[in-house]
């Protein structure tokens, strides 16, 4: 005790120390710390990510709990609640009745997406329906492109080819757009993605139509519940030939240069929240682009967890992880915390 007061006497004899830099002032008061903050989280940076099956109802995907597999009906009645919430923005996921080795039902005119496209634009006109341009959805294998089979002697049996998947991916871009998609985004990272749906779209009189373009999408293991959902997991093998190595940061900047000279509209890393400095470098090497971050499903159903489980605060982390995502650079955030994070905004 006598010890306690004794160091208090000194802690109190050395405070009247003038410090004329102390930057606690402006964190005193609640109205002082809005005034000065950097960054501000609003519902109109998000895209809500929907996916949209067959048949009718909703099931909830048991790895991401509060998001669901809707039936296009459902996936109108969830589009609207979230424009009513403030987010402009989705992106479309299918998941078809069949599965195919090159994915038919992705550029078919009744495939799942292109009927929630249409259902959600008569609904909602001023809602921005993106897409999801890619193969693994739709194919038996899994895989998000052509695989080869032995006709290229030269490369790897089950290789996902990388030409032979363009001519594909511009049937599905062209098929989004006539179904009246607003934006496409091919995200299985194969080389000439972005100028090989960009032509298809340019020759068919769809010149207006922006491609955000998955730029640089690492080979990561915060996919494993998305592929739950959209139940698409490879049947063999990995996504590394085509997805980036997640130990690399010179190479998402090529890749990002490349996208823009092809011709991409806005540009995308993913995931977010483990390649935040990524984000970083982006957004410093190309400031005429908008940028948008994917907060994959990983990232969203490790907070869920530990919510559930009484370990975190899930709004609060929540914000906190969506904030610091803006923060390192994006303009833009795919998340499915959309409609929760909207919600706690406007309150
Ligand atoms: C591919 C695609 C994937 C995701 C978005 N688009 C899966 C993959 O590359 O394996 C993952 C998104 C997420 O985890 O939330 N169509």
């Amino acid at each position: 005790m006598a010890l306690l007061e004794l160091g208090l006497q000194n802690i109190l004899q050395t405070s009247n120390t003038t410090l004329s830099r102390r930057l606690r002032r402006l964190r005193t008061t609640p109205a002082l710390r809005a005034m000065v903050r950097e960054t501000e989280l609003n519902a109109r940076d998000f895209i809500y990510p929907l996916f949209v099956r067959h048949g009718s109802g909703r099931n909830e995907i048991r790895s991401m709990p509060g998001i669901f597999q809707l039936s296009v009906e459902e996936a109108v009645y969830e589009a609207q609640s979230a424009f009513n919430l403030g987010i402009p923005a989705l992106m479309l996921f299918g998941i078809p009745a069949a599965k195919d080795s090159i994915g038919l039902e992705n550029f078919s005119n009744q495939g799942i997406v292109q009927q929630a496209i249409r259902a959600i634009k008569q609904a909602i006109p001023e809602m921005i329906v993106m897409t999801d341009v890619c193969m693994c959805e739709y194919t038996d294998h899994g895989h998000c492109g052509v695989i080869n089979t032995g006709n290229h002697p030269n490369l790897p049996q089950e290789y996902v080819l990388n030409d032979e998947t363009l001519d594909i991916l511009g049937k599905v871009a062209i098929s989004h757009a006539e179904a009246g998609a607003d934006v496409v985004a091919p995200s299985g990272m194969i080389d000439g993605m972005v100028s090989g749906i960009r032509s298809a779209l340019d020759s068919t009189g769809f010149e207006h139509l922006p491609i955000l373009s998955y730029s640089v999408k690492y080979a990561s293991a915060f996919y494993g519940p998305f592929r739950d959902a959209a139940e698409s997991p490879p049947q063999f093998g990995d996504r590394k030939t085509h997805q980036m190595d997640p130990a690399n940061v010179r190479e998402a900047l090529r890749e990002t240069a490349l996208d823009i000279t092809e011709g991409a509209d806005m540009l995308m890393v993913k995931p977010a929240l483990p390649y935040l400095d990524v984000l970083y470098r982006v957004r410093q090497a190309h400031p005429e682009l908008p940028l948008v971050a994917y907060n994959v499903s990983g990232e969203y159903s490790m907070i869920k967890a530990a919510a559930a489980n009484g370990w975190i605060d899930e709004r609060k982390a929540t914000l906190e992880a969506l904030i610091g995502i803006k923060r390192a650079g994006a303009d833009m955030i795919i998340t499915y915390h959309a409609m929760d994070a909207a919600r706690w905004l406007s309150q």
